[in-house]
């Protein structure tokens, strides 16, 4: 696959910073694009190193990213380590010249994000938040609907994103100081940017919200997915439930969690507009006509499992950087949702006020 106007021959030389599981995931992928060539990757776990070499034939292969930069000079580098490095690691490869994709959440703060965006204009390199959720066929079967008017004005929706029981039982997901949080960080995140991207985008005003911890923090002998997590260092949330309001006067609720005695996990938003509403998962449409308050669902709709996802996004980005083409989402998405869910987590701290967002 290529993109239809790069030049013939052209390949995008692109290196990875953090080479754990979702790495495998982008590499899967590029190496199905004629237009990408993977020169190398950096990881501080010489196990990794070992995978990427063994597995892919990688033969370029550093401990320390800023070495990596250095002697690789890589047109383009995805950023795949935990949250609390995306920032510095896209940072350095934008003031080494090259364009960035960063894995979501695009950072652990607004701060984070905006230094992020600052290095890219000073550099005049392509940002790209690593969201996937938008390309899915429900979201751009719903974004379409939204365009042409179908739900009117919206008001509110409600993004969910729970586990029963499902904490991490690898990486650093239990560690505040490494990822930003817990579940509404590392999860709800999906939900809230492809809702986010379905109502238009409105700006965020404020928010107000409250976490609890209440598993993860423990040792437990109930069976799960991923058993045996590392509950000595978890210090992020189990369950965060939140409010955004935004300047069009609509409100966004948001439910996430890695573990909940709820009766069974939910990956969904659905909307409520005054012309009509919508559900994602099963993606349907209600709306009154002829008289009737009518339900409509679709009679097909492509499957958006990861590996279509991850296609379409860094379809994307490699396109951005090779042609120029328009990213779809690019820093300022990412700041968006990030403004979100720092809102959340502020607003918990504070003790469940509202607090108001910039
Ligand atoms: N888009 C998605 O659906 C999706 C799915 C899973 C994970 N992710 C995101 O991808 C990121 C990584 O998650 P993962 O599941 O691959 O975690 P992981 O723990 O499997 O991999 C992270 C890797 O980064 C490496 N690393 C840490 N600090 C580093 C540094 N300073 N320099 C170089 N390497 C460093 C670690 O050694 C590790 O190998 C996270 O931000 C996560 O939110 C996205």
């Amino acid at each position: 696959m290529r993109s239809p106007s790069a030049k013939i021959g052209q390949k995008l030389r692109l290196a990875f910073i953090g080479c754990g599981g979702i790495s495998e995931l982008h590499i899967k992928t590029l190496q199905k694009f004629a237009d990408v060539e993977i020169v190398g990757g950096a990881d501080l776990n010489p196990e990794r190193l070992e995978v990427m070499k063994n597995k892919y034939g990688f033969t370029k292969l550093y401990k320390d990213y800023h070495e990596m930069l250095k002697e690789l000079k890589p047109a383009a580098v995805s950023v795949c380590t935990p949250n609390g490095v995306h920032a510095p690691a896209t940072i350095a490869a934008l003031a080494a010249g090259a364009h960035v994709i960063t894995e979501k959440p695009m950072a652990m703060t607004p701060r984070e994000c905006q230094d992020m965006i600052d290095a890219a204009k000073k550099a005049n390199k392509k940002l790209v938040a690593g969201f996937q959720y938008r390309y899915h066929p429900a979201t751009q079967m719903l974004k379409r609907a939204r365009d042409a008017g179908e739900f009117g004005n919206i008001m509110f929706v409600k993004c969910q994103a729970l586990r029963r029981r499902g904490i991490p039982n690898w990486g650093v997901f239990g560690q505040k100081h490494l990822q930003g949080g817990g579940p509404m960080i590392d999860i709800g995140v999906h939900v809230i940017e492809m809702a986010h991207y379905v109502m238009g985008s409105p700006r965020p005003i404020a928010a107000s919200g409250k976490t609890w911890t209440y598993m993860g923090n423990k040792p437990s002998d109930v069976a799960s997915q991923w058993p045996n997590w590392d509950w000595k260092t978890y210090t992020v949330e189990d369950l965060a439930i939140g409010q955004i309001r935004f300047e069009n006067g609509a409100l966004m609720q948001i439910e996430a969690a890695f573990a909940a005695h709820i009766e069974k996990d939910v990956w969904n938003f659905s909307l409520v507009g005054d012309k009509g509403g919508c559900n994602w998962d099963p993606p349907a449409l209600f709306a009154d006509h002829f008289g009737t308050m009518i339900n409509s669902k679709p009679a097909f709709i492509a499957d958006g499992n990861f590996d279509f996802l991850f296609q379409q996004k860094l379809r994307n980005f490699v396109d951005g950087c090779l042609t120029g083409s328009a990213l779809e989402a690019p820093g300022e998405a990412g700041m968006a949702v990030q403004k979100i869910l720092d809102g959340v987590y502020r607003s918990s701290d504070a003790g469940g006020k509202e607090v108001g967002i910039e």
